[in-house]
């Protein structure tokens, strides 16, 4: 299988007002075409600067990467990369959904519209090509009745219906590679398990690859092909869901998973 995405020795340094801090620790990790990688551990455990530092988002200069460091896209590396080609990478190669997608979606503009700038801005298409594109975005994450959801302002939407949004405008690009920060967490388990069913299913339809991150054990071994356990800034275990779920190597994973209530048959909460 071809790789994506190839972390190599990643270590992320703050500078901080009491010295420097380690958020990432000599980190290695892949990510194959078409598969799904879940970063999974502790509030604090440096899950979002790995994503972040994907992007190469991360405030400079108080962020420093160690001299090993590397991260690779399609074997290009991107650690200080030159701006074009990073701006290449956010617009075409990479897209990133998060948390909360209020903070991402533009309250005072109707979401249609949004996600019509945001393919005008991508490519080069009438603006009557583009509102058709958006439509059959909407259509493709599920959104019922677009002719009229086109219309609407963030607000006028459920919080399921503007995660689907965000991922629609994620898709604009049509990306290689979606990275989903904790997607779901804002929304109840019955919107959670249609939202992440809907990523798997965009998954395999246009064969994109995923790194999705939780605090949700239940989700990982639902939906995700490979993890990467992560405590204090290091993977302290990664391989195969189903082999690290029913062979857990590392202490740290025993016990998550022990802790881990045990999960419902996701089918149940349907
Ligand atoms: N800009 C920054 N400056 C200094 N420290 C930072 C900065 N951003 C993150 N950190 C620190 O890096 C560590 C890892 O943070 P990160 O956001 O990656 O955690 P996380 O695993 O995503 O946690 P959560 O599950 O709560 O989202 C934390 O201790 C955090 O305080
Ligand atoms: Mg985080």
């Amino acid at each position: 299988m071809s790789k994506i995405l190839e972390i190599n020795n990643l270590s992320i340094n703050f500078a901080t007002r009491d010295g420097s801090f380690t958020a990432v620790n000599n980190i290695s990790f892949d990510i194959e075409k078409n598969q799904t990688m879940a970063l999974v551990g502790e509030s604090g455990s440096g899950k979002s600067v790995t994503a972040m530092s994907i992007l190469q988002l991360l405030p400079k200069p108080q962020a420093t990467y160690s001299q090993e460091s590397s991260i690779k896209f399609n074997n290009k590396e991107i650690i200080d990369a030159a701006k074009e080609d990073l701006l290449s990478i956010r617009g075409n190669i990479v897209s990133m959904i998060f948390q909360e997608p209020m903070t991402s979606l533009n309250p005072y503009h109707r979401v249609g519209n949004q996600i019509t700038e945001s393919i005008l801005l991508h490519s080069n298409v009438s603006k009557k090509e583009a509102i058709k594109e958006a439509m059959d975005l909407m259509s493709l994450v599920e959104i019922d009745d677009v002719s009229r959801r086109f219309y609407s302002y963030p607000h006028e939407l459920s919080g399921g219906q503007r995660q689907r949004i965000m991922i629609a405008m994620a898709l604009v690009n049509k990306p290689e590679l979606l990275i989903a920060d904790e997607p779901t967490t804002a929304l109840d388990v019955t919107i959670q398990a249609q939202i992440l069913d809907l990523m798997g299913k965009l998954k395999t339809e246009l064969g994109m690859s995923i790194l999705f991150i939780t605090h949700d054990l239940g989700l990982v071994q639902e939906f995700s092909d490979q993890v990467c356990v992560m405590k204090n800034g290091e993977i302290v275990e990664q391989g195969d869901t189903n082999e690290v779920f029913t062979n857990p190597s590392h202490a740290y994973t025993k016990k998550l998973l022990d802790a881990e209530p045990q999960p419902k048959p996701i089918e149940d909460l349907r």
